[in-house]
């Protein structure tokens, strides 16, 4: 099939890759030239495993094309893929002009009738936002093209985008159009095996799937942090207590792990936006304002551990701290609201220097953060430790699991380790003769 994608950000990218490389033909538009050219030469803008391979791949075989010309991409597509950003306005509702402003275009460049999906993550309503810009631009220009507009969520994990994009466990269409639902059945036939995974149901409902499957992972996260608290106060160890809940299959094992907050993208933004939509109708959504302030409090945890070990703040002063990991999560450069970022912000406020290590992210946070003195950005893990007086492991990366506990401790000036992701376990290190804290572990 003939496929159009606006926006090669994560979603579109990932998105119109997969598709190619089951053999449909992908256009994929963005309005950023410097980003379109670099993908022509095979420069890929985002870090994800097994993605840069593909998009080559597809591309030397015509499959995959880049573009900045919209009415082209228009012309080319039987189902036009709308995956631009939808980053939160001030008030934390999602903000759509760029989803619009697709919109408009599709609607000022529509020849033949065409299948228009909303792949953004985007509140309840806008499928009939984007139907009426549409409708508005057509009508401007005195024309009458056939479309449907379809919700048609995704549910990636960023480091394992690929691997959901080609195996998902579900593909959500929200339709009102029998033709539209045949044709996304088609393009997705081949990522439908072994069994149905399609679940089809009306826009709104599809729209609304996308966030409460995330503000429930997010809930899972606050629920286990807020645990984790209790059990630090009691001298309980949360560790103990997830081995003791994750078998129940009501609960499960999965995004049952504390540590020092989410991150990421999605999480802090959709939860935030389905409150505020929530609280559009009339609602107010208790449960996710708890959600969220649970979190915004975690990701200041590490910090406090800190300062509970040193005594006060003003102790900090002068410290320097060796810190692992700055993405938001492990295999991605991605540091949208990292739990790094507030550690950083926390300890440069207090007067203490940092020495970062990441696999990926080095180079975004030096995007972020500028040359600033109080930062040094290293190339190995042990580097990061040179002159540390403790070390704060903030990201899970594999490589961080097992370091040698004597190593550190004849490395680290006051022989502390802060775990914010409970990768360590504390009798061995304590054993090695450094102090141990991790989250909700009673130390
Ligand atoms: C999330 C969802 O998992 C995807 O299903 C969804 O498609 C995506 O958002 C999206 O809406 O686009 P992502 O943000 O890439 O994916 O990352 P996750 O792997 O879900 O991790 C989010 C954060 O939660 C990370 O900071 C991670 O460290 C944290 N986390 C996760 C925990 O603190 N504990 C856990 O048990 C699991």
């Amino acid at each position: 099939m003939r496929v159009t994608i606006f926006g090669t950000g994560y979603v579109g990218l990932v998105t119109g890759t997969c598709l190619a490389e089951v053999g449909h033909h992908v256009v994929c538009v963005d309005i950023d030239t410097a980003k379109i050219e670099g993908l022509r030469n095979g420069v890929i803008p985002i870090y994800e495993p097994g993605l840069e391979p593909m998009v080559k791949a597809n591309f030397a075989e015509g499959r995959l094309e880049f573009t900045t010309d919209a009415a082209a991409a228009i012309a080319h597509g039987d189902v036009i893929f709308i995956a631009v950003g939808t980053p939160p306005d001030e008030d934390g509702s999602a903000d759509l002009q760029y989803v619009l402003a697709v919109a408009k275009t599709i609607g000022t460049h529509l020849q033949r009738p065409a299948v228009v999906v909303d792949k953004s993550t985007v509140p309840v309503g806008t499928a009939d936002k984007v139907r009426a810009t549409i409708a508005a631009a057509m009508a401007a220009r005195g024309a009458d093209v056939a479309y449907d507009v379809v919700s048609n969520p995704e549910f990636l994990k960023e480091g394992a985008a690929v691997e959901d994009c080609m195996r998902p466990d579900r593909i959500v269409i929200g339709a009102d159009s029998a033709v539209a639902i045949e044709k996304l059945k088609r393009l997705y036939a081949p990522f439908n095996r072994n069994h149905e995974r399609i679940v089809v149901m009306d826009v709104r409902s599809a729209e609304l799937t996308k966030y409460a499957a995330n503000a429930m992972l997010a809930t899972k996260i606050s629920f286990m942090n807020e645990i984790a608290n209790i059990a630090e106060k009691v001298g309980a160890d949360v560790e103990m207590v997830r081995q003791g809940i994750g078998s129940d299959p009501r609960i499960g094992w999965h995004f049952i792990y504390p540590g020092a907050g989410y991150g990421g993208s999605c999480f802090p933004k959709d939860v935030q936006a389905l409150a505020r939509t929530a609280q559009q109708y009339g609602y107010r959504a208790e449960l996710l304002d708890a959600v969220e302030s649970v979190n915004h409090r975690q990701k200041e945890h590490l910090f406090e551990l800190i300062v509970r070990h040193y005594g006060d703040e003003a102790a900090l002063r002068g410290k320097t701290f060796a810190v692992w990991g700055l993405a938001f999560k492990p295999n991605t450069d991605d540091m949208r609201e990292a739990s790094s970022r507030t550690l950083l912000r926390l300890l440069w406020e207090a007067g203490a220097t940092v020495r970062a290590f990441d696999p990926e992210a080095a180079h975004e946070a030096g995007r972020i953060f500028g040359e600033r003195s109080d930062l040094t950005l290293c190339e190995h893990a042990s580097d990061a430790l040179q002159g540390a007086d403790a070390l704060v492991v903030v990201t899970e990366w594999k490589q961080f699991r097992s370091p040698d506990f004597a190593k550190l401790k004849v490395a680290l000036k006051d022989a502390a380790v802060f775990d914010g992701r409970n990768l360590y376990d504390p009798a061995e290190i304590e054993a090695a003769g450094l102090a141990y804290y991790g989250i909700g572990r009673g130390r």
